[in-house]
C-alpha cells in the first residue's frame, strides 16, 4: 500500500462521511449548538482550565470538539484532512459566533502547514487507526508544542480493535502487523456508507515509543472500562454516558486517555 493510495482511499471515505454524521443522531448537532459543549469528562479532566491557552486539535471531523475548547475560552485551530470536514467547521463556527481557525492537511505534515507553537496539542477518539506510522505523528506534536507544552490524547483502547465487528472472536493482530482493508455499509455514527477504509492497530507500547524518541515525557495515563460514545455493536448503556459492549462488558479497557509534556 503505497502511501498516495491510503491517503487518497481514506480522505474519499471522510469527505464522503461529513454531510451524513453532521445530520446524525450521533452528531446532535441540534443539542451541540445549545450546549456548546461535546466534551466528555475523561478529557475535560485532563485538559482543565483552558481560558487563554493556545490549542492545536489534529484529526477534528466538523471541529465540534475544537469549538468546544473555544467556547472554553481557549484560542483553538482544528486540523483535518477532509476538506469537507473543515469547511463545514467554519460554517458551524460562524454560525455559533465562535472563534477558531481550521486548517486542511494531513496529520503528518502538520508542522510544515502550522507556523504557530502550542501550550496543548490535542486528538481524541478515532485518530491515531488513520496512520500507518506513528513516529512521524510523533514528530509533529514534538514540533508544534512550546517548551513545557501539552499533548492530551483520549481515544479507543488497542485492545478494542483486536475484535471482529461484533465482539465475538479475535480477529485482528493487537500489533501493527499490517493494514487492515475493510469496506463497511455503515459508519460509527450510524450512517450509511458503501466506504472502502484503510488502518492500522497501534500497541500502547508502539504509541508510548513514538512520543518518547520526540522528547515527550508521560505525566498521566489512565485505561476505562467504558465507551463514552455507543458507535460499537450491541452496546448497553452502564449508566448516563457510559457505554458497554455487550460480549466483553468491563473485562478489557475500552479507552485510555494520557497527558504528557515536552
Ligand atoms: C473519528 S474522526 C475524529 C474524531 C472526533 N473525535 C470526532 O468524532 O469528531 C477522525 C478524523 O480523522 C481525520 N483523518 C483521518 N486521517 C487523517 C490524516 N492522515 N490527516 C488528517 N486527518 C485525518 C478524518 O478526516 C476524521 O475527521
Amino acid at each position: 500500500m503505497t502511501e498516495e493510495n491510503y491517503l487518497h482511499v481514506n480522505k474519499d471515505l471522510w469527505n464522503n462521511r461529513v454531510k451524513g454524521h453532521y445530520s446524525s443522531d450521533f452528531y446532535d448537532i441540534k443539542k451541540f449548538k445549545k450546549t456548546r459543549n461535546s466534551l466528555n469528562s475523561i478529557e475535560l479532566d485532563l485538559l482543565g482550565d483552558l481560558t487563554g491557552k493556545n490549542i492545536l486539535h489534529l484529526q477534528c471531523h466538523f471541529g465540534m470538539d475544537t469549538l468546544s475548547m473555544a467556547n472554553m475560552g481557549a484560542k483553538a485551530v482544528g486540523l483535518d484532512f477532509s476538506q469537507k470536514a473543515v469547511d463545514q467547521a467554519g460554517r458551524l463556527r460562524d454560525e455559533m459566533a465562535l472563534e477558531a481557525e481550521f486548517i486542511c492537511c494531513n496529520v503528518t505534515d502538520a508542522a510544515k502547514n502550522i507556523n504557530a507553537k502550542f501550550d496543548i496539542v490535542f486528538t481524541s477518539y478515532g485518530t491515531i487507526g488513520w496512520i500507518p506510522e506513528l513516529f512521524p505523528w510523533a514528530e509533529q506534536i514534538s514540533k508544534l508544542l512550546k517548551p513545557e507544552g501539552q499533548f492530551i490524547m483520549a481515544d479507543f483502547h488497542p485492545m478494542v480493535w483486536i475484535f471482529d465487528e461484533n465482539f465475538s472472536k479475535i480477529s485482528y493482530s493487537y500489533f501493527n502487523k499490517k493494514s487492515i482493508i475493510e469496506n463497511a455499509s455503515k459508519s460509527y455514527a450510524g450512517v450509511k456508507e458503501n466506504g472502502k477504509s484503510i488502518t492500522w492497530n497501534h500497541s500502547l507500547s508502539e504509541i508510548f515509543s513514538a512520543l518518547r524518541e520526540y522528547n515527550l515525557k508521560l505525566d498521566e495515563f489512565k485505561e476505562f472500562e467504558y465507551s463514552p460514545y455507543p458507535c460499537f455493536s450491541n452496546m448497553i448503556e452502564l449508566e448516563n454516558g457510559k457505554f458497554l459492549q455487550k460480549n466483553i462488558k468491563g473485562m478489557i479497557p475500552m479507552v485510555y486517555a494520557m497527558k504528557w509534556h515536552l
